[in-house]
């Protein structure tokens, strides 16, 4: 990994001011020390220990599933690799929807023990309350609308959101609420560009664009589909700048032909004995 230069942490305050100053910003979802390293070292502003992480890493048809425990695990990892970047701790299902008070302690414990920056929930104006009480406790959050996977019952499946006039509505109403109840930011999944723009523009907080177009102050991939290490699917949205997972399959591939082979490991793979040392150990083996 290259020698970091320093610069500074990118914090709530970076993000509004990359709004005002009409920068762009960078997200990258990602679960482990090393692949965090990397991307902070690429100069990535934020780190989104995300949720996907039950499909792309664990191996779950979808996202419910996923435990504070689990979670708490990824976000330590991608936190001991972070000094610059924002880390965001996505709040699992069912780790926020039961009260309030359930969420602030949640989202604490990701501060806490996670040491995680700011914390993300899924959900619209319903969860104005839940994001009120978290923004109370002097946590930064981050609202999540649009495709929201946790509500996939509700949703009937990942589809993108907001074709309709009455679901559009809807979501300029959510980012409202999840604004004006104190969320420092809005992340917005597969809305048509066109519609994430309008709303964008309604809003005062920096937006995050996962699948919602470019004129978001900030974009979002998941590091797996960069990184071309998860093929089950590959939304419409994500761009694969890489394909590592086929470079591990030929890796592990050519490892397990040396093995089969007798090639590995050669002499310089094997640790040495002196001569002397050697002798000591067949005579004590031949005299038992
Ligand atoms: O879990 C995740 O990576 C996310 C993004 C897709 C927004 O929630």
């Amino acid at each position: 990994m290259t020698k970091q230069m320093k610069k500074d942490k990118f914090t709530v305050v970076s993000a509004s001011d990359c709004r005002r100053e009409n920068r762009k910003l960078s997200m990258l979802s990602v679960y482990d020390y090393p692949t965090a390293k990397y991307a902070e070292e690429a100069g990535v502003n934020s780190l989104l220990v995300g949720d996907s992480l039950a499909m792309t890493v664990l191996g779950h048809e979808d996202t419910l599933s996923l435990t504070m425990e689990e979670m708490l695990h990824h976000v330590k990892a991608v936190s001991r690799a972070s000094q610059y970047a924002m880390v965001v701790a996505d709040m699992p299902f069912m780790s926020y929807q039961v009260s309030p008070q359930q969420a602030v302690e949640n989202a604490g414990r990701f501060l806490k023990e996670g040491r995680a920056d700011v914390v993300k929930v899924e959900g619209g104006y319903q969860m104005a309350e839940t994001v009120k009480a978290i923004f109370s406790a002097g946590i930064p959050v981050i609202g999540h609308i649009g495709l929201t996977p946790q509500s996939l019952g509700q949703l009937g499946g990942l589809k993108v959101q907001g074709k309709t006039v009455g679901s559009e509505k809807k979501l300029l109403n959510d980012a409202i609420s999840l604004q004006e109840a104190g969320a420092f930011s809005i992340l917005m999944e597969c809305i048509p560009a066109k519609i994430a723009s309008v709303i964008h523009e309604s809003l005062d907080v920096p937006t995050i664009s996962y699948g919602s177009g470019s004129d978001l102050d900030a974009q979002g991939l998941v590091a797996a589909d960069v990184l071309g290490l998860f093929d089950l699917f590959q939304p419409k949205f994500s761009k694969k700048y890489a394909d590592i997972g086929l470079g591990i399959q030929d890796a592990f591939a050519r490892y397990h032909q040396e093995v089969v082979k007798k090639k590995f490991p050669g002499e310089n793979h094997q640790y040495n004995v002196s001569e002397f040392e050697l002798k000591k150990f067949l005579m004590y083996k031949n005299s038992k």
